[in-house]
């Protein structure tokens, strides 16, 4: 589907300031717009919101509440939806026309986790269908615990936390109970936002006391240097000069610190083997000093060409772009490599909880394949050129992407782990490599779920 069949248009320009209930009664039917539109095309949640935003016209006010609302509802669906078929039983939820399942489970999110009444719900959400509106009621009206008290205790975690059970049987296997339901509460929370000035635009770090002075609230990181948590004002800060023009950049902090794990110089030759939209590569570049030689590739063009313009415009003039299979290893001679690979994103339900909803195992495997074979392919390639230092992440919270991948290169090559002494923690316990790589967690760390691990070529 088109671009221009995507688009988000206000019937009229928004102009005089709405009062609470019009700013309410319009987020609820935007919401329910932008969910329909996501359902019914391929294209992410993520991508579908940052269209509603950029071209709508609604109050700031009401694009707020859209963000919350939408991503809400997609982060607490499996209570919901549990909720809404035990509604009525008569009236199939799952049959439902598509708009009146988003209509229901927004009016029930509201009702259960923000306690709006249920008159006003049904009448903004549901206007006459009296049919829905008793599977509403009936559905506010069930006591949950007792209604999911004889099903199995990993149906129980998923229907009360709302995770798939594919995610909470793995995590069972590496974490006791408690710390599962932590992590999986966690994930239903806003994330921390954090930012750091990029020091190749023109103001530098000036643009961090830029910020502080039109009201956006930052703190330093404790750990990390020069990276900033974002108190309050995000709504604010997205619309500042500063962030327009990369002057600053939100970026995890566990993306941060792989980077920081690689520890590029200047004097390097650093390869980000799997580089698009560019985040780390664009902090390679700065802790590079915009010096020295940074390849940076990616298989997919058009990510690469974004990524190539966006970095341009952060003033990023050393990368060499490449567009290419990792795996066919077109880049000799680095000693430094990012493979920064793709995975199932599980690390990120907190910001992106609809991640949850497209996990399946066939895409798990062929995910796997692809990231064993970047493995084995850099690895053999550089098999000649002993102290090449390799880091290997993904954001993702199952072993399969991070502990299993590297066990099994561990075995099969002549490569061996390096120490990552100033980052405490470890992998999950049972593998080698457990206790020599890192694992980050949302409910621990305050960043996304990220696995990193760094070897050399012996
Ligand atoms: C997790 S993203 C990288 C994120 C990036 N490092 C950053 O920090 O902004 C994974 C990237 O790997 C790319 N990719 C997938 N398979 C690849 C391959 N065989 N060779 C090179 N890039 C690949 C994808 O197109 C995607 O852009």
């Amino acid at each position: 589907m088109s671009a221009q069949t995507l688009r988000f248009e206000s019937k009229e320009r928004i102009i005089l300031s709405l009062n609470q209930d019009e700013i309410t009664r319009l987020a609820r039917a935007r919401a329910v717009e932008v969910i329909v539109k996501y359902a019914d095309t391929k294209a992410s949640l993520r991508h579908m919101l940052r269209m509603y935003l950029q071209e709508s016209h609604d109050d700031a006010a009401v694009k707020r509440q859209v963000q919350y609302l939408v991503i809400s509802v997609i982060r607490h669906k499996n209570t919901i939806d549990y909720l809404l078929t035990r509604g009525d039983p008569t009236l199939s939820f799952g049959k439902l026309d598509v708009e009146d399942q988003i209509r229901l489970r927004l009016a029930l999110f509201e009702n259960r986790w923000l306690n709006e009444p249920l008159m006003t719900l049904g009448s903004h959400y549901l206007k006459w269908r009296t049919k829905l509106r008793s599977v509403l009621q009936t559905a506010a009206a069930i006591d949950l615990d007792q209604s999911i008290e004889s099903l199995s205790e990993i149906e129980k975690l998923s229907i009360l936390y709302s995770h798939p059970t594919f995610i909470i049987e793995t995590l069972l296997e590496h974490m006791n109970e408690d710390e599962v339901i932590e992590l999986m509460k966690e994930n239903q929370t806003p994330p921390i936002t954090y930012l750091r000035p990029n020091t190749m635009s023109e103001i530098g770090t000036l643009s961090i006391s830029n910020l502080i002075s039109k009201g956006v609230s930052l703190a330093p990181d404790p750990e990390v240097q020069n990276l900033f948590i974002v108190r309050e004002g995000l709504a604010d800060l997205i619309q500042t000069k500063e962030f327009r023009n990369g002057a600053v950049l939100i970026h995890d902090k566990a993306s941060v610190i792989a980077v920081d794990i690689l520890g590029p110089k200047s004097e390097h030759i650093v390869w980000d083997a799997c580089a698009a939209p560019g985040m780390k590569t664009q902090y390679i570049c700065e802790k590079m000093e915009n010096e020295g030689k940074l390849i940076a590739s990616d298989i997919n063009r058009n990510r690469l060409k974004g990524s190539m313009k966006r970095l341009k415009s952060w003033g990023c003039s050393s990368v060499a772009w490449l567009l290419g299979d990792a795996i066919e290893c077109p880049i000799t001679g680095a000693n430094k490599i990012l493979i920064d690979a793709p995975c199932t994103s599980t690390g990120m339900l907190q910001s992106h909880p609809s991640y949850k909803w497209r996990l399946n195992k066939s895409w798990l495997f062929s995910l796997m394949t692809i990231q064993s074979k970047l493995l084995e392919a850099v690895i053999s390639s550089y098999s000649d050129y002993p102290e090449t230092e390799v880091v290997y992440s993904t954001c993702s919270m199952l072993p399969h992407e991070g502990e299993s991948q590297i066990d099994s290169v561990l075995e099969r090559f002549d490569i061996e782990l390096v120490d990552i002494e100033d980052i405490p923690g470890q992998g999950y316990s049972g593998f080698n490599c457990s206790k020599k790589v890192r694992r980050f967690f949302p409910h621990l760390h305050k960043t996304n779920g990220f696995f990193v691990a760094k070897f050399r070529i012996l």
